[in-house]
């Protein structure tokens, strides 16, 4: 009989879902632990749940570490959201996120791999690595809140004593919590002009506390949401987006100021998004653009994109590239096809994909999005790409585009994490391409959509390539062919 709060030494011999690390103790019983744990360690765990089948529990202590365990570098690791897997080796990290996609496609879409003896079926291949293991953002973005988040060291000190307000944080929310942030003043996957502007907007918040109260989202008032930064990772071009409940012009010209003493050169636009949203998504109802010509552009292989503060872009520049001709190979486009590139963004795969095809059809939600993808078309004279703002869920207006622009050979998807909507997946069913290249940046969504394209029959899965966006972190993008059953 197991009890609440009973502390057991388990072998992790697994990572299970939402990233916890899962156990089996001697008597055969399945145990999921929650923290810093990595395969192969030997951990206590306190348990906090006790179900028919399994055990849930929280990591305590480090018995045995794991051969591939290896010392964080961030003094934050273990408490921050961000970066889960600073402890393990990077070849562990990209056995585990190999691992993560092949598991979902089994376990969630139901489809099988490895190869038979006439050497017919499919491998899911080795994980594409990344360039940069740390400092490899493009794009950071810091919440604000008026709750910082207490270390355990920090519980229970008394409130004078404390080196940071308590009702004042700018940085990242820890795992599940969003009333509170970790307040932070260095991140290792950040730039070093994103951590100085990270520090030189915290010092002039202090500095305005009561012209520039934090926003809440208990009362829902207040003016700082969230600091968002953007780097050109080719071109050095630096965004900085403060992102407020309205626009204070004399608060936001004193900043102004302020980041180009600190920044110099480095600094190129600085705009100040305002929202009146009940949540702390920092996309912007309205722009002032206070400095430089607010928007960046940051160049991948022979394009350069234009990039706007509400705009999607790759967050990790050095491996988008690979990404992009990663698509390319898998899409094996012909001379006279037609291709769909659906939540195209800033139309970057659209254009990647422009001269190899007769013509692209960019669909995308985000009206800035879609004004960049024109305009990254027109300052490279690609005139075979048409871009269209429309909700992938519309999917009325879809079908009439494309009786206008041509019946698709090669749809490329990249939908956000979620997936795409059932009526979206339906969709593409009823116009039928010959093959699907499904981008994702999470395994779950790819597997759930991908049964639901191959459920009677209507597509089979041919291949499957994970490629490392995002070291240090759990995630992992993959690139999947559906092909049309003859
Ligand atoms: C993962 S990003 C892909 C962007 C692009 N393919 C790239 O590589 O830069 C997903 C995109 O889908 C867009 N999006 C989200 N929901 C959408 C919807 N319902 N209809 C159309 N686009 C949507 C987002 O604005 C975002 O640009």
């Amino acid at each position: 009989m197991y009890k609440k709060k009973q502390m057991v030494e388990v072998e992790i011999i697994d990572l299970g879902d939402k990233n916890q690390c899962f156990g089996r103790l001697e008597d055969g019983m399945s145990i999921f632990v929650q923290g810093p744990a990595a395969v192969g360690d030997v951990v206590q765990a306190e348990i906090f749940k006790i179900k028919k089948k399994y055990l849930a529990s929280r990591f305590r202590e480090l018995v045995k570490p794991s051969p591939h365990r290896i010392e964080p570098v961030c003094p934050y690791f273990g408490l921050c959201g961000g970066c889960k897997w600073q402890h393990m080796d990077y070849s562990e990290q990209l056995r585990l996120k190999r691992k993560q996609v092949q598991d979902a496609l089994e376990h969630i879409g139901g489809f099988s791999f490895g190869k038979d003896e006439d050497g017919d079926g499919i491998e899911c291949a080795a994980c594409i690595p990344a360039p940069e293991l740390f400092g490899y953002r493009n794009k950071m973005d810091f919440s604000f809140t008026d709750l910082r988040y207490l270390t355990t060291d920090e519980i229970g000190i008394d409130p004078d004593e404390h080196d940071k307000p308590l009702d004042f944080a700018l940085g990242f929310h820890a795992p599940g919590c969003y009333a509170k942030a970790i307040d932070i003043d260095h991140c290792d996957l950040s730039t070093e002009e994103m951590n100085m502007t990270l520090n030189t907007v915290r010092e002039f918040c202090l500095e305005h506390r009561s012209e520039l109260p934090i926003y809440s989202t208990r009362s829902h008032t207040g003016e700082l949401r969230n600091l968002v930064v953007r780097h050109g990772g080719h071109t050095g071009e630096f965004m900085v987006n403060l992102v407020t409940s309205t626009h204070s012009p004399e608060l936001m010209a004193k900043l102004s100021e302020k980041l180009q003493a600190a920044l110099g050169d480095r600094l190129t636009t600085f705009v100040n998004n305002i929202t009146s949203a009940k949540n702390t998504v920092a996309f912007g109802e309205k722009e002032f653009v206070l400095y430089g010509p607010g928007f960046i552009t940051d160049r991948l292989g022979d394009y350069t994109y234009r990039i706007s503060a509400n705009s999607f872009f790759q967050t990790n520049s050095g491996q988008a590239e690979k990404l992009y001709m990663q698509i390319l190979e898998t899409a094996q486009l012909k001379p006279d096809d037609i291709v769909y590139d659906l939540f195209c963004g800033t139309g970057s795969i659209a254009l990647f994909a422009s001269s190899h095809c007769s013509k692209v059809l960019g669909v995308e939600l985000v009206e800035s999005s879609v004004s960049d993808a024109r305009e990254n078309a027109r300052r490279h004279d690609v005139e075979n790409c048409t871009f269209i703002q429309l909700d992938l869920k519309d999917i009325k207006h879809i079908e009439e585009d494309m009786r206008e622009f041509g019946h698709p050979d090669v749809v490329i998807t990249d939908p956000p994490r979620a997936g795409m909507n059932p009526k979206a997946v339906k969709m593409l069913l009823k116009i039928a391409p010959a093959a699907i290249v499904y981008v994702s940046c999470n395994p779950a969504s790819l597997a759930r959509d991908g049964q639901m394209l191959c459920e009677e029959g209507a597509y089979r899965l041919v291949s499957c390539q994970p490629i490392d966006m995002f070291p240090q972190t759990n995630h992992v993008e993959s690139v999947a062919r559906f092909e049309k059953s003859m």
